[in-house]
């Protein structure tokens, strides 16, 4: 997946250098070259460096964190827990030693209890440490929503806010089509099956791939996420945050809509959920704050 996002990171020509790290000898430096074999034909001039070390992180601005195992068919993302946190807790300990400004994007799972972990074995402030899911969760959506043929993916507008996974919250009342509401078009059953589809992505290439997850989506929202930091785009984007109060939410890692700037984040947008939607996206909250606490 690292090797997804940075390709899309070369691609947007935001950056002088992009760095890809793997521990296993030669990985990195071998995808890196043949990335950068790209550069003439994708025209962009972001060196991409392949390092063993990690010490070759050093001063970079933002670290996406990959690390871990992936699921394999029949597993749930919780299933990953204490393997990826053995993994993640010590690479964070080293992004914050080298690369002590970072911000970090952590895409390893489980999402929101790696993410807090993240945060504490870094020591950065929360808002150098973001989730990255709903940006996956939210595109799933609107490219499933495409598949009916009422709109084409890049014209729908929605949300999936709460976790990744079995607590994901799509509130249909701020989902679009072309400015209009979803609902007005897709109703009932049909989009039943796909907010169930969407809450069910990651599992479904799972069982497609045996082994292995999701790859090329999920490297690029990673990316997305780093470029609209870096450029200061503004969009609104869900991400896995402490919201610290807003939408009555506090003291746990979960996905609602945020702004970044070049320093992470920078503030979370509060949408006019209905009440349905803003009880099942706290109820969500409370499930990530037990599950995190385990994790902590
Ligand atoms: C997925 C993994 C990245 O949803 O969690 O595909």
């Amino acid at each position: 997946m690292g090797s997804i996002a940075t390709v899309r990171l070369a691609e947007s020509d935001l950056f002088e250098e992009v760095v890809l790290i793997d521990l296993v000898e030669g990985l990195a430096a071998g995808i890196a070259l043949d990335l950068w074999h790209d550069a003439s034909i994708a025209r962009f001039s972001t060196r991409i460096i392949g390092s063993e070390d990690m010490a070759a992180l050093a001063g970079v601005d933002y670290v996406i964190v990959t690390a871990g195992k992936p699921r394999t068919p029949g597993m749930t993302r919780t299933d990953l827990t204490s393997a990826n946190a053995a993994v993640v807790g010590p690479v964070c300990e080293q992004i914050a030693r080298h690369a002590p400004r970072c911000v970090i994007v952590v895409v390893t799972n489980p999402l929101e209890e790696m993410t807090h972990l993240a945060q504490m074995r870094s020591g950065f402030p929360s808002e150098r440490v973001l989730g990255m899911a709903g940006v996956l969760d939210s595109a799933r959506f609107c490219s499933l929503v495409g598949l009916t043929g009422l709109a084409l993916p890049s014209e729908v507008e929605a949300f999936a806010l709460g976790s990744h996974g079995p607590e994901m919250v799509i509130p249909l009342s701020q989902a679009r089509i072309k400015g209009r509401p979803l609902t007005d078009l897709i109703t009932g059953d049909q989009l039943d099956a796909i907010v169930e589809r969407t809450r069910d992505s990651g599992a479904e290439v799972v069982s497609l791939l045996k082994t292995g997850s999701a790859y090329f989506a999920p490297g690029h929202c990673a990316a997305l996420m780093v470029t609209a930091m870096a450029s200061h785009s503004g969009q609104v984007l869900a991400c896995a945050v402490d919201p610290k109060g807003s939408y009555g939410i506090r003291d746990t890692r979960v996905g609602v809509p945020v702004r970044l700037g070049p320093a992470g984040l920078e503030s979370v947008v509060e949408l006019p959920l209905e009440p349905g939607e803003l009880t099942a996206l706290r109820e969500s909250a409370d499930r990530l704050r037990e599950r995190i606490n385990e994790v902590a």
